[in-house]
């Protein structure tokens, strides 16, 4: 009886415990435990919004549409509906596909299109202004998905949207961080940016004061009633036509009308025993993540010990020959159909790889071959489990932060400057940065090589670990050390998340280390290896979700380097 009772007054703690971490958001060390379901994402509204969707029995899409719009609306840097993004979905059977929505080149673009007659980019043009805005994927990805495999109606998951944009919600205090210290003197440059982005005065919105957007209200209102016609066709395509017409841009009613999000096979590897799911090209994410872990995956990192010099060399050693393999070979398979993604992600091929690494000795990245393209790190990652078991993990972005700081008259939401991600000196290839490697030149309805890397991680036909950052080129490193953080070194979900990360792409030859990552004399053990070593104060932003099988607990974590960042589960 006596037993029965303690019995008893355990569980009912477990389970009280369980409901009171579900009740709030957390970031930092400990996760955020849910029974049912869970979001994780850079806004605490929008983890809110999507787990509202999934308790009122919408699937992990729903919540995934739900949850983007409102991110839209809420972390208006990268969340979006004017750039494009990718999603890997996984059944709770165990079926995985991947959704890309990626932003085009418009028609009228060309390979060399940013050039003066002497070769060299004009005014940085093809990172700002109106010619580096690229035709916007997210609303065809997100009605493509939905229609797919969505289960609630399309209207009531666009609603949450439009009422944070037309009420409005209280202003952050990390928005007005970054516009006060950066961008409002940017946002000034365009009147419709400033109009949405400002007060009428044109200062910036204090923390705390309610922020209306309008505009972006009415737009969502006609995606909520048309789908993505929308967007693409009618006053919102019309709007935005008319805008490139005036202002110089290229972006035309027939590319928008014209645009398709595609499904498509995602990257499939393995790693001890689990399956990995991660994106194919046009992002570049899922080839290099794969062909870093098959690397990896034939050294025993735990006992070799978490971020010891060792550790950290045979890391640098397989982000050296992965992102090698990335410039070379990847771009948008509609242009590319030759690529050798089953070489590129083969045991055999990592293998070969591994040979031609030395313990203790860095090898030298050879200036002379080829190098990497600039990408803005301002992109912005969720992940989703609903309570049937379906898993979502997308990553979108409108390229840097606030992407070209364009917001078309009168429609609310700001442009991407996606175009700024393909190669843009054919031929030229150097030490400092410039690619010009064929497969990601510019091309009419081409689609930009990126470095999105939202991922699923299955055991069992099961989702197991779900994980995605922003970070541009840095994105694919981090995704690599939460999943090495999780399997090799057995960190909970929010460890994981937060531990110290590194991060190397082939050129230029040089790791950064973020500030706290590596203490003073593993990184000189690491320098005497031959690596040269660069501090960055933050590498990415992860938002991760964990869910243990055998006990049915969710475990969730947004990184704490995202400041509206939170996770909301039931
Ligand atoms: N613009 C960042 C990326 O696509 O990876």
């Amino acid at each position: 009886m006596k037993k029965n009772y303690l019995k008893f007054v355990a569980v009912l703690s477990l389970l009280v415990f369980l409901f009171l971490q579900s009740l709030y958001a957390t970031g930092g060390k400990l996760p955020a435990y849910a029974k049912h379901g869970m979001v994780t994402s850079s806004s605490i509204i929008a983890s809110e919004v999507g787990r509202d969707v999934l308790k009122s029995g919408g699937n992990a899409v729903d919540a995934a549409v739900a949850t983007a719009l409102t991110l839209a609306v809420t972390w208006p840097s990268a969340g979006n509906i004017g750039g494009g993004g990718f999603m890997i979905y996984y059944s709770h059977d165990g079926k995985a596909t991947a959704f890309d929505f990626r932003e085009k080149a418009p028609l009228a673009a060309f390979e060399k299109m940013y050039l003066t007659p002497d070769g060299k980019i004009r005014n940085n043009s093809n990172h700002d202004g109106i010619l580096a805005v690229g035709v916007p994927g997210t609303v065809a990805g997100l009605y493509l998905a939905h229609q797919k495999l969505g289960r609630k109606p399309w209207k009531e998951l666009v609603a949450p949207a439009i009422k944070l944009a037309g009420k409005g919600f209280p202003y952050t205090w990390a928005l007005h961080r970054a516009v006060t210290s950066y961008y409002a003197k940017i946002f000034k440059k365009y009147p419709s940016t400033a109009k949405k982005m400002l007060k009428k005065s044109g200062q910036v919105y204090e923390p705390g004061e309610i922020w209306r957007q309008p505009d972006l209200a009415k737009t969502l209102k006609r995606i909520q009633k048309y789908g993505r016609d929308g967007f693409y066709k009618g006053e919102t395509a019309r709007k935005l036509a008319d805008f490139m017409k005036k202002n110089g841009g290229l972006i035309t009613g027939e590319d928008l009308a014209k645009y398709q999000a595609v499904e498509r096979k995602p990257i499939h590897g393995t790693y001890r025993g689990y399956d990995v799911y991660s994106m194919c090209p046009p992002s570049s994410g899922g080839v290099v993540l794969v062909e870093m872990l098959n690397i990896l995956e034939g050294y025993n990192l735990k006992e070799i010990g978490w971020n010891s010099a060792l550790y950290l060399h045979l890391l640098t050693e397989a982000m050296r020959r992965a992102y090698a393999d990335r410039a070379y070979y990847l771009g948008d398979p509609d242009f590319n159909p030759d690529m050798p993604l089953d070489k590129l992600t083969s045991k055999s091929h990592a293998a070969a790889l591994r040979k031609s690494i030395q313990l203790f000795k860095a090898s030298q990245s050879d200036s002379a071959s080829f190098s990497q393209i600039y990408e803005g790190d301002h992109t912005t990652h969720f992940s989703i489990i609903d309570a049937n078991g379906n898993a979502v993990s997308m990553t979108f972005t409108l390229e840097r932060s606030f992407g070209s700081k364009i917001v078309a008259d009168g429609l609310g939401f700001l442009l991407n400057n996606e175009m700024g991600d393909f190669n843009p000196i054919p031929g030229v290839t150097d030490s400092r940065g410039h690619i010009g490697t064929p497969p990601n030149r510019i091309a009419p309805e081409k689609r930009m090589l990126s470095s999105m890397t939202p991922t699923i991680v299955a055991k069992a036909n099961k989702p197991v670990l779900l994980i995605g950052s922003p970070g541009g080129r840095t994105i694919i490193n981090t995704v690599l050390q939460v999943i090495l953080n999780v399997i090799d070194h057995e960190m909970n979900i929010a460890q994981a998340v937060e531990a110290g990360r590194i991060h190397h792409q082939w050129l230029p030859d040089v790791t950064s280390f973020e500030r706290w990552a590596v203490s003073k004399d593993t990184r000189q053990l690491y320098e005497n290896m031959g690596h040269k070593v660069r501090i960055r104060n933050y590498q990415g932003s992860a938002m991760g979700i964990y869910i243990d099988w055998k006990t049915g607990l969710i475990t969730g974590a947004a990184d704490s380097r995202s400041p509206d960042g939170g996770v909301a589960g039931f």
